[in-house]
């Protein structure tokens, strides 16, 4: 593992991090987490990370006692020798802790806070050159009354069974539709498409997660007159777009150009995607950038 791992407060590499097997994380998925990207070596929207860890949390009556500057100093002390002068991606992992073989949430005091920092992956520029193919799960996206997917949680078997059929497929990403039959997400990034010059995305109502990049997208759309908005959308829909594309904090911007058999819009990735990932990749640049001093 090319990894720098905090196990609650105790820095190693990533083949000496240990995690206690009665863990409630590991036996019942019981926690959440985040997974955020550097630019100029910064973590990238960082207080709105933070901010979704701690209400993803809450969903779950978990506590999660480092503040956010402690949660911040932690993260740059696992990166700091990660990739040197490359950018870091970072996931940061809070369980209920270890406790007695029960669900009852007393039995674990102390929630495990893990850091894992690692080399980040640009998505490769053949794929942002030629697109990516995706297929629509039969798995259907959790109903928000089960495992509510806005919860960023490690209980992550919907996703990876859902992937588990891309991977089958040849496929990049899988599309899950929710329980009423309309696109939601995708195992690990939201959905876009475009018709006409205008950017349509799932609403929150259809049971995703509120993608970090997704609600940074509205942003960036408006930054460049792109209109961005959300819009229920169904499979028959794909049939009629001008361009799809994926967004997540590791990945950006993707291209789609085919789900299934069935290629979309011009089978090539489109200008509209393209733009916002340039001005994305501008904005996330400016944001990070030190502030110049005189
Ligand atoms: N995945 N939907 C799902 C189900 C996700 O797992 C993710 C993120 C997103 C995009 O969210 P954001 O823009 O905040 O990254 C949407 C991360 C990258 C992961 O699983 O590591």
């Amino acid at each position: 593992m090319d990894a720098t791992v905090n196990v609650n407060g105790v820095v190693t590499d990533g083949d000496h991090a240990v995690v206690s097997v009665f863990d409630h994380g590991f036996l019942y998925g019981d926690g959440v987490y985040e997974t955020l990207r550097t630019y100029n070596r910064q973590p990238f929207l960082l207080d709105r990370h933070l901010a979704r860890l701690r209400a993803s949390a809450d969903r779950l009556a978990l506590d999660v006692p480092p503040t956010d500057s402690d949660l911040e100093t932690r993260m740059q002390q696992t990166m700091s020798r990660v990739n040197p002068g490359g950018e870091v991606t970072v996931r940061v992992l809070v369980t209920r802790g270890v406790g007695e073989l029960t669900y009852d949430p007393a039995a674990c005091p102390h929630p495990t806070v893990v850091i894992i920092a690692r080399p980040h992956r640009d998505t490769p520029d053949s794929m942002l050159r030629d697109g990516v193919s995706v297929v629509v799960a039969s798995v259907l996206r959790n109903h928000p009354r089960s495992v509510d997917p806005s919860i960023k949680s490690n209980n992550l078997l919907n996703n990876v069974l859902a992937m588990q059929e891309a991977f089958r497929q040849g496929a990049y990403e899988a599309i899950l539709l929710n329980h009423r039959g309309e696109l939601a997400e995708c195992s690990q990034s939201n959905l876009f498409a475009v018709r006409d010059g205008v950017v349509l995305t799932p609403p929150l109502d259809a049971g995703l997660l509120e993608g970090v990049t997704r609600n940074f997208l509205f942003e960036v759309g408006a930054d460049i007159g792109v209109p961005v908005h959300e819009a229920v959308l169904r499979e028959a829909d794909l049939e009629r777009v001008d361009e799809l594309f994926i967004t997540s904090t590791t990945r950006e911007v993707v291209p789609v150009v085919r789900v299934g058999q069935q290629p979309i819009g011009s089978g090539r990735p489109g200008p509209v995607a393209a733009r916002l990932l340039t001005r994305f990749r501008a904005l996330a640049d400016a944001l990070t950038r030190a502030p110049v001093t005189s």
